[in-house]
C-alpha cells in the first residue's frame, strides 16, 4: 500500500510525532510506503511529495513545528483536489490519505472522503476544541507554556503591586485559558463561552488588595468578550466562518481595568510562543498512539473517519462528527473553576 501524509493549518506541537508514528507503524508494521506531501494540501495539488522511511522521521518525536511544512487551505484549491481525486492519485499512487489537521483541514477532508477520496484524518489543535476526542495534541503543550507564563507573572506582578493579564490563544473555545489558569491559580478566568463583567473582575481586584494581596493575574482566552455594556467595546469583524474576529481583548482590558482601578495594569499576549517548541510527554503519546491508529483504519478501511481519544482509548469517528460544532467549554467545568468569571 502507498500511503500519503500532510499536515495543514496552524503548526501544533506533537506534528512530527504523528508522521513518524504513521511511517513506523505503516513501513515497520505492514511493509507499506509512505510519502509526504509539502505545505499541506498544495503539496497534494502540485505534486511536491517526498518518501518518508525510517530514517527520513529519526529524530523528529521531540521537535516542534512539522518537518513537511504547513499551510492554510485556499477554499478553490480544494474544490480543485475534489474534482481531480482520481488524476491526483494516479499521478501520486496513493491508495489512502493521512491529513493532520484541525477543524479546517478536517473539513477540507470531509469533502474530499465525499467524493471518494479514501482519508483517515487525524485532529490536531493546541485549542482542543475538535468535536469528538476527549483531547486533541498540541493542547497539553500550550496549557503547559500558559502556565509558566501565569506562575512568572505572579512573581513580578507583586513585586510591583500590580495586575497582569495575560491573552492566551484558543480561538473561539475557551480550553488553553480554563486549564492554565486553574493549573496557574489566576485570580480571574474570561472565556469566550461566558461573557465577562468588567465590575466583578475589579471587585476581585479590589477585595485582594484590600486583605493585603496587592497584585492579581486575570488569564483571557483571545476571544473573550465582555458583557454588553460592560465597558466600552467594538466589535471585531465577521470572518467567512461567521466568527468575530480578534480585536486585541488582553490589550482592552488591562487599560480598563487600569482606568478603573487606578492601578498599574500590564497585558501579556502570549502568542504563537504557545505552539511552538517541543511538546510535552502526554502530547507526544497522544500524537504517537494516533498515527498508529490512523495507519490501521487505513488498513481496515475505515475511510472518511477521524481518530479520536474517547476516555482512555483511541477510536475513530465520522470526520462529519469532528466538524459538525466547535467543542467549547461547558457550564459544569466553569464551576469547577473558582474565577471563572
Ligand atoms: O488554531 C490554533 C491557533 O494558534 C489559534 O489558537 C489562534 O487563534 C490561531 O491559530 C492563530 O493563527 P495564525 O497562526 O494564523 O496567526
Amino acid at each position: 500500500m502507498r500511503i500519503g501524509v500532510l499536515t495543514a493549518g496552524g503548526d501544533c506541537p506533537g506534528l512530527n510525532a504523528v508522521i513518524r508514528s504513521v511511517v513506523h507503524r505503516a513501513v515497520a508494521g505492514h511493509g507499506d510506503e509512505v510519502i509526504g506531501f509539502e505545505d499541506g494540501f498544495k503539496g497534494l495539488l502540485d505534486g511536491h511529495y517526498r518518501p518518508l522511511d525510517l530514517n527520513a522521521v529519526s529524530g523528529i518525536l521531540s521537535r516542534g513545528g512539522t518537518i513537511l511544512g504547513s499551510a492554510r487551505l485556499e477554499r478553490n484549491r480544494l474544490r480543485e483536489a475534489a474534482e481531480n481525486w482520481h488524476e491526483l492519485s494516479e499521478r501520486t499512487g496513493i491508495d489512502a490519505l493521512i491529513p493532520i489537521g484541525g477543524e479546517g483541514t478536517l473539513t477540507a477532508s470531509r469533502m474530499l472522503s465525499d467524493v471518494g477520496m479514501p482519508v483517515v484524518g487525524v485532529p490536531k489543535t493546541i485549542d482542543n476544541d475538535i468535536n469528538g476526542t476527549d483531547r486533541t495534541f498540541g493542547f497539553d503543550t500550550a496549557v503547559g507554556v500558559a502556565t509558566e507564563a501565569i506562575d512568572r507573572l505572579k512573581t513580578t506582578a507583586e513585586s510591583h503591586q500590580r495586575v497582569m493579564v495575560v491573552e492566551v490563544m484558543g480561538r473561539h473555545a475557551g480550553w488553553i485559558a480554563l486549564e492554565s489558569g486553574m493549573a496557574g491559580g489566576a485570580h480571574g478566568i474570561c472565556l469566550p463561552e461566558r461573557p465577562f463583567e468588567v465590575d466583578d473582575l475589579v471587585k476581585m481586584v479590589e477585595e485582594r488588595f484590600a486583605r493585603g494581596k496587592k497584585f492579581a493575574v486575570v488569564c483571557i482566552a483571545e476571544g473573550a468578550r465582555p458583557a454588553e455594556g460592560s465597558m466600552p467595546y467594538e466589535k471585531g469583524a465577521i470572518d467567512q466562518f461567521g466568527h468575530e474576529r480578534f480585536t486585541g481583548i488582553g490589550n482592552r482590558l488591562a487599560s480598563e481595568l487600569e482606568k478603573r482601578l487606578g492601578k498599574e495594569a500590564r497585558p501579556v499576549i502570549l502568542g504563537h510562543v504557545q505552539r511552538g517548541g517541543t511538546p510535552t510527554a502526554y502530547d507526544r503519546v497522544l500524537a504517537t498512539r494516533f498515527g498508529w491508529h490512523a495507519v490501521e483504519a487505513v488498513h481496515r478501511g475505515d475511510f472518511g473517519k477521524m481518530t479520536a481519544l474517547t476516555g482512555t482509548e483511541i477510536t475513530t469517528v465520522p470526520l462529519a462528527v469532528g466538524v459538525e460544532e466547535l467543542k467549547t467549554v461547558p457550564e459544569k467545568r466553569m464551576y469547577e473553576a473558582e474565577s471563572v468569571f
